[in-house]
């Protein structure tokens, strides 16, 4: 009886797990191989949902270059320190901050986001074409720590530049319809474009 029950169960899993597994794996909803939600700790416990959420701190104050740089977009000590100067002194982990700031160190973030060397990105064409953060890196402004929301593979980029409204919830509709089946798209998607 016992046996039944629990060979039924196991019998249930495979005839119903198998296909889910390939319809997830087919569809790259999975992912394997990318980092999707990779979520590292870092040395000063930083929340993007304290400042940038419930104190509604522009991105912009801290990602100052993130339009113009691929380095250096996480703020140095000097912008948390117009603040740390003075808002919650008396905090350790605030004390570490100005620790570092006096001696001159910096803090050492652990990045997040990490394409392959082949691959150029450039967040200022995103920016002026009017994208939002959070249609690539998700609703930071809730995180307590940030993972890694998209999962910045090829076909990630290219369904977008396509013009896939999957992959571009901003498109309006009027946008959707006129990519579709069409040889316009809304960004380029020569190989040469994304690649050295
Ligand atoms: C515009 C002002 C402002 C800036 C800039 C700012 N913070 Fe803050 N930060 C705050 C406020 C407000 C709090 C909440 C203070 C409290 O709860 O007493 C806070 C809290 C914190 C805390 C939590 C302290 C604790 O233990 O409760 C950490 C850690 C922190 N900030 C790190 C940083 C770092 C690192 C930077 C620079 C990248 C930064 N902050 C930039 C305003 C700022
Ligand atoms: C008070 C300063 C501050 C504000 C405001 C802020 N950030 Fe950050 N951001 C940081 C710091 C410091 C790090 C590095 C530590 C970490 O990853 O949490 C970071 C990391 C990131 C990363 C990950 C970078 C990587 O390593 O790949 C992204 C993406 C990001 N921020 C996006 C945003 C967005 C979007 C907003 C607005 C909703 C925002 N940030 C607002 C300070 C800030
Ligand atoms: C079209 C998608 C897209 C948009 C829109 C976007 N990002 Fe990014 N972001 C990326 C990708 C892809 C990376 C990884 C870049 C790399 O590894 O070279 C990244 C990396 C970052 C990093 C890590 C440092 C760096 O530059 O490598 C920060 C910080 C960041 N983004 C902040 C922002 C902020 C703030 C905004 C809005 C003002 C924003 N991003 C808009 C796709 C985007
Ligand atoms: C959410 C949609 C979206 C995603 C995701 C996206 N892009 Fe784009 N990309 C655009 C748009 C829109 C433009 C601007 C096209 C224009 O203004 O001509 C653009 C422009 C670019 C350009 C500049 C093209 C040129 O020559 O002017 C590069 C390079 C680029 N994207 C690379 C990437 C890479 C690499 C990724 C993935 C890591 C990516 N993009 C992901 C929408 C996206
Ligand atoms: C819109 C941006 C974009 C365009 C256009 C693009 N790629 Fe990519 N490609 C990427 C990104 C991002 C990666 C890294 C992530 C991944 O491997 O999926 C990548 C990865 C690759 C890889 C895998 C390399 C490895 O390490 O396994 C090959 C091969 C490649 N691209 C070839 C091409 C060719 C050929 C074209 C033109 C037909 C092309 N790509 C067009 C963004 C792009």
């Amino acid at each position: 009886m016992v046996k039944k029950i629990v060979g039924g169960i196991v019998g249930l899993t495979v005839v119903v797990g198998l296909p889910v597994f390939v319809y997830l794996l087919t569809n790259n909803k999975l992912s394997i191989g990318y980092n999707i939600g990779y979520e590292p700790t870092q040395p000063v416990p930083f929340s993007h949902k304290l400042h940038a959420g419930d104190n509604k701190i522009d991105c912009k104050y801290c990602h100052t270059n993130v339009g113009v740089s691929r380095n250096s977009a996480v703020p140095s000590l000097n912008i948390c320190m117009n603040c740390h100067l003075s808002v919650a002194v008396g905090k350790p982990e605030i004390q570490k901050l100005q620790k570092n700031y006096a001696e001159g160190k910096s803090i050492p973030w652990i990045k997040v986001h990490m394409l392959p060397d082949h691959v150029k990105f450039n967040h200022s064409k995103h920016i002026m074409a009017g994208k939002e953060c959070s249609t690539c890196h998700g609703p930071i402004e809730k995180m307590e720590k940030v993972y890694q929301y998209s999962d910045l593979s090829m076909g990630w980029c290219v369904n977008c530049h396509r013009g896939d409204p999957n992959y571009d919830p901003q498109l309006t509709a009027e946008e959707v319809k006129k990519y579709e089946g069409s040889d316009h798209s809304q960004a380029p998607i020569n190989c040469s474009t994304c690649h050295y």
